[in-house]
């Protein structure tokens, strides 16, 4: 296209909407491949009757911000954070990198990776209070019910932290909630285990730093294989961020009051709690366990294709084509097992997905292996239990919700985020007190 005919198109980028109740005509333009909501609010029968509104439970058609933060396309199989596309963040890249990348919004010279570096490694330590209030938790507490709470318990150890208009305080809590969040995954895993605490250890790197509060006994030293902690970076690195998902919305939907972003990210963390959002690795171990060998592999895919269940860890509401992250944890799955020996369940993994990528069933639907389908694998290597796999989803996504609460409370155009509906209910009934009723 010219250049003027790009201009002609841009300008002719409008919406003729005519409301077949008044006869009305409206001229709504057209941003960014999107119309205003609040365009659609001046459509209205009568000047005292409420505009039009759109419905859209799960804001599955509706883009709720503008960001610069993570860019998907999922028919093909694309995720760029900040513009670079995830495998060559995977090979070359390290999490704490990209946390600076998420967080700043562009990757950091060597003065400044040292700096945030040397500050993250500083601020992996918790008040002893922390301590305190984790060992109050039930013996068998899920751990990611202990770190949504520990984090939120962080504001009332920080409340400066609702000073979010201030920019070096904002810096402050962002490095304090990546840096303490592996020590609250860490704990709430060894109260879990009847273990004691682990204090950070600062020679040691992030994610090695984070294994050796898992896994310490009585050793001086934790010494975590080179290639588990790499491997345990990359799938960080994966989980990063993802745009505007369940948890992440979350987290913008309570900043947007203008709380604290631990109060904020604890609700990122509650959101990620839930099955369809962050425990679907989880279901994927459980499916294999349950198919156990080869053999029955054609009888469970047959059961699938009759619609009984699903195959877990395959299909994606963005995705249409192979998920980028999940071919890149395929290859850390070799480095892992190199060190830990191979998972007999990664045999049948293998099948299944050599069956679905040539099956009419997979193939039509655009189905294909998601993130979830061989992380569990590497987790159950490390000899993680499943309700660990979270609190390690969740270690990896901090960044990515503290970058998106960040754009958040910096965007002018941003609002308390508060919802329509469509009410149903009753109107106008007259109070019969409780004594008349049940007289
Ligand atoms: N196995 C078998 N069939 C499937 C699967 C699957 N895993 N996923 C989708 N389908 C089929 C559906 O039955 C449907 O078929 P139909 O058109 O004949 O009715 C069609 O594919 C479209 O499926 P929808 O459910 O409409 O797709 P949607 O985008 O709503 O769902 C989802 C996406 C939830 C991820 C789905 O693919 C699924 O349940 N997958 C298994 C669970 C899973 O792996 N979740 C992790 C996602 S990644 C993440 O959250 C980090």
């Amino acid at each position: 296209m010219t250049d003027a005919a790009a201009v002609a198109a841009n300008d002719a980028a409008t919406l003729t909407i005519r409301d077949n109740r008044t006869g009305s005509e409206y001229d709504v333009p057209i941003t960014d491949g999107t119309i205003k909501a609040a365009d659609l609010g001046k459509i209205r029968t009568a000047e005292d009757e409420p505009g039009l509104a759109v419905y859209d439970p799960g804001f599955v058609n509706t883009a709720s911000c503008r960001s610069s933060v993570t860019y998907i396309d999922g028919e093909q199989g694309i995720l760029e954070y900040r513009g670079y596309p995830i495998e060559q963040l995977a090979e070359k890249s390290s999490f704490l990198e990209v946390a600076y990348l998420l967080i700043k919004g562009q990757l950091p010279t060597k003065a400044e990776y040292d700096a945030w570096v040397h500050e993250i490694t500083y601020h992996t330590f918790v008040h002893e209070n922390v301590k305190g209030f984790m060992h109050g938790f039930r013996y068998d507490a899920h751990p990611m019910g202990m770190l949504m709470a520990s984090v939120g318990a962080l504001s009332t150890f920080y409340p400066d932290a609702r000073n979010i208009n201030d920019a070096d305080n904002r810096h402050m809590q962002i490095v304090r909630m990546i840096a303490k969040m592996p020590t609250l995954g860490a704990w709430s895993f060894r109260h879990a285990q009847g273990k004691p605490f682990v204090y950070p250890d600062n020679d040691l790197g992030y994610t090695a730093n984070f294994l050796s509060m898992l896994f310490k006994m009585s050793e001086q030293k934790f010494e975590a294989d080179e290639r588990l902690v790499r491997a345990l970076d990359v799938l960080f690195i994966l989980h990063a961020d993802h745009e505007q998902n369940c948890s992440t919305n979350a987290v913008r939907s309570v900043g947007s009051s203008q709380v604290d972003p631990y109060s904020a990210v604890a609700a990122g963390v509650a959101a990620l709690y839930g099955p369809l959002h962050g425990g679907a690795n989880e279901a994927v171990l459980r499916m294999l366990k349950r198919i156990g060998k080869k053999e029955n592999i054609p009888d469970f895919m047959q059961g699938v294709k009759d619609g009984n269940e699903r195959l877990m860890g395959f299909g994606h509401r963005v995705y249409k084509n192979y998920d980028p992250r999940a071919k890149i944890i395929k290859k850390a799955c070799d480095d892992v097992f190199e060190v830990t020996g191979v998972n007999p369940l990664l045999e049948i993994a293998q099948e299944l997905e050599k069956i679905a990528l040539e099956d009419e069933y997979f193939v039509k639907r655009k189905l294909y292996p998601n993130v979830d389908f061989y992380s569990g694998l590497i987790y159950e290597a490390f000899q993680f239990p499943p309700e660990m796999f979270t609190v390690l989803f969740a270690i990896g996504r901090t960044p990515g919700w503290l970058a998106q609460w960040l754009e958040l409370v910096q965007d002018k155009e941003q609002k308390i985020a508060r919802p329509k509906q469509i009410y149903t209910g009753d109107r106008t009934l007259d109070f019969v007190p409780a004594s008349e009723r049940w007289g």
